[in-house]
């Protein structure tokens, strides 16, 4: 269950924060017959009483499972991929923060595609545009926002921004139904609804933790859920690589980060995939000031 992997979060992070804590996640499915049971047992007795091997275990049947990893070189690919069409309808939820907006330009530019931009940021009808850039500086947050959907419409591309909340269930239905009445169709969704963490644990409280879980989790599951009925070539959740490589403050986007790497194996419904990023390049992962 992808609810269980966010305690992967906690268990990264407590060693950072508390070092007189090891903490180490033993994932067990409980066996049917004694025999098994006591086998069981008898492995986690030598699990617990090892040293800090391999952090993170599981046992299934007769197997124990420990998380490795291997290099792979992604290379650059000569044609389109084959999960991507050319005029293609996409949607990208936070479509207006740095990722989004970067992925569909990427989409804009090179396969002319149709977007559909999610955000909880509303912006004024279009109409309205030139009026409110020349009446707000052009540091202004809403005034970036429509330069730079205006220079996606400039690659000739058809572009729906909503304003929603991905955690709102009919919100993102009613999404759904606009995008496919407006295009047709919904080829693939980039899920970059994201709150970053920030903060020790001890200073954390539950509003904090919720506010950071929420696009992730309860987002992914509404996404998810909007989508059902929509044959999708993919569905990309943007994670972060802190859910494999943890660092000191980040235990509730550590959690949000592992729900996401868990429930690709879940929902095999659609063919969903998780993307670990790296913080770096232009739209450097930083917590907001203001948010926690
Ligand atoms: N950029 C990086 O270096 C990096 C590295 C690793 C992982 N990631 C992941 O990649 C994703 C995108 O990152 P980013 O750099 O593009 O962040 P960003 O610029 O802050 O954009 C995130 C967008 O999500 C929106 N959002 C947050 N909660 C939402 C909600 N409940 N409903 C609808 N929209 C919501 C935000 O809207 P508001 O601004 O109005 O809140 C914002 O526009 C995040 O999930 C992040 O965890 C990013």
């Amino acid at each position: 269950m992808p609810d269980k992997a966010t305690l992967l979060g906690p268990m990264q992070v407590i060693p950072h924060e508390y070092p007189n804590i090891r903490c180490r996640s033993i994932d067990v499915t409980l066996p049917q017959t004694g025999t098994r049971i006591e086998t069981l047992v008898d492995q986690l007795l030598v699990d617990v009483s090892a040293g800090p091997v391999e952090p993170i275990v599981a046992y299934r049947g007769t197997y124990r499972w420990v998380q490795t990893f291997e290099p792979v070189r992604l290379e650059k690919p000569e044609a389109v991929p084959p999960r991507l069409k050319v005029g293609g309808v996409y949607l990208i939820t936070g479509g207006l923060g740095g990722m989004g907006l970067t992925l569909a330009r990427h989409l804009a530019e090179t396969l002319q595609a149709k977007l559909i931009l999610t955000d909880q940021l509303a912006l004024p009808t279009s109409t309205e545009w030139d009026a409110w850039l020349s009446t707000h500086h052009e540091d202004d947050g809403v005034s970036r926002k429509i330069r730079q959907v205006r220079e996606l419409e400039a690659f000739g591309t058809e572009i729906l921004v909503i304003q929603s909340d991905v955690t709102d269930q009919v919100q993102m239905q009613s999404i759904v139904a606009q995008a496919r009445a407006r295009f047709g169709r919904i080829d693939g969704a980039i899920h970059t609804a994201g709150i970053p963490g920030g903060g020790l644990i001890q200073l954390k409280t539950r509003e904090m933790v919720e506010q950071v879980m929420a696009a992730k989790v309860k987002g992914t599951l509404v996404l998810a859920e909007a989508l059902r009925q929509v044959p999708l070539d993919f569905l990309v959740l943007c994670s972060s690589i802190n859910s494999v490589v943890s660092r000191l403050g980040q235990v509730d986007y550590g959690a949000a980060n592992a729900f996401l790497d868990a429930c690709i194996h879940t929902h095999t419904s659609q063919p969903m995939l998780a993307i670990n990023w790296e913080p770096g390049g232009k739209s450097e992962w930083r917590p907001r000031p203001g948010r926690n």
